[in-house]
């Protein structure tokens, strides 16, 4: 189908970012930036149908960042589909692309000074990756100073993620809007992500065990946390090909897992690998 819009202006250079987001500003509208890794899917493509409700000078970025990736991760075999991206792009309606060569944003081959996580950025998916939040949180903090955007998404989709940019500028003092955009799922309740295109037929009906856990925690919160990991766990039980690597109830004001006594909104997060893919999901529950 061709694009019904005309593809997004397509910057690779960090000096032609200034310029079009210099014009853009000139002009009185407001600068989003909308950061991914690109293989984009309608998940990605929310962020973008926000920011043009906001009126914003949409730029998104389309960059597989070294930094986050470890060894024996799929830094190399990760989807790059720049082409089909900019046509979904033209259709979403975006202004601008950032699509930069590693070189570019690292032109002495890496970041000697990077950020730092913290305490919320070895556990959960910064335990299984290690280094993995330090080189997100580097890379998106290089983004906000290329762009200078005055709102930038992020998706529930990768919860502690989003918590940890929050903080980043929270602690730091940087200047941007964080706007969190709704997980968008599969019509069986599967998270989109670009890494899903790895799974096997049999493993994709396997993943659905993700999501079925988060509704069976969803509809058993307001029996209390035990009911919450009792109720994941028996969903758990019957699928042999997904391995768990964490089921736990979150602080979403902390990030740390729940007190017994805790009373409230609480997020329940998961992370499992189904075949070779690992994938993580959330929801949002009540702890009555
Ligand atoms: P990537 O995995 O490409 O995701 C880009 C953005 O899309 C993130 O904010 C992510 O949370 C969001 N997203 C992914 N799946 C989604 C879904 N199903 N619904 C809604 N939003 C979804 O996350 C990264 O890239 C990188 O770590 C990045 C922030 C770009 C830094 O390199």
């Amino acid at each position: 189908m061709m694009p019904a819009r005309t593809r997004p202006q397509l910057l690779e250079t960090i000096e032609s970012v200034r310029s079009a987001t210099a014009a853009a500003r000139d002009a009185g509208r407001p600068v989003a930036l909308v950061p991914t890794m690109g293989a984009l899917h309608d998940g990605h493509l929310a962020h973008v149908e926000r920011t043009r409700e906001l009126d914003a000078f949409t730029i998104v970025s389309i960059f597989v960042n070294p930094l986050q990736f470890g060894a024996g991760e799929d830094f190399d075999r990760y989807p790059r589909t720049l082409d089909a991206d900019l046509d979904a792009l033209a259709v979403a309606g975006a202004d601008a692309v950032f699509a930069p060569a590693v070189g570019e944003m690292y032109p002495d081959g890496g970041a000697r000074v990077t950020v730092s996580a913290g305490p919320v950025g070895t556990t959960f998916e910064g335990r299984a990756r290690p280094g993995h939040f330090d080189g997100a949180l580097t890379v998106v903090a290089k983004l906000f100073n290329i762009v200078r955007p005055d709102l930038a998404t992020f998706g529930r989709k990768d919860a502690q993620q989003l918590f940890l940019v929050e903080r980043m500028v929270r602690d730091l003092d940087m200047p941007v809007r964080i706007e969190p955009i709704e997980t968008v799922r599969e019509p069986d309740g599967l998270a989109r992500s670009s890494r899903n295109r790895y799974l096997s037929p049999a493993d994709r009906r396997a993943a659905l065990v993700l999501p079925r856990a988060l509704e069976a925690a969803q509809s058993s919160a307001d029996r209390g946390i035990d009911a919450v990991l009792a109720a994941a766990q028996s969903v758990f039980s019957g699928e042999e090909h997904v391995d768990v690597d964490y089921f736990a109830v979150v602080d979403p004001a902390t990030f740390t897992p729940v007190p017994d006594e805790f009373r409230g909104h609480a997020l329940a997060i998961v992370a499992a690998r189904v075949g070779a893919t690992r994938l993580i999901d959330n929801a949002s529950i009540r702890l009555a």
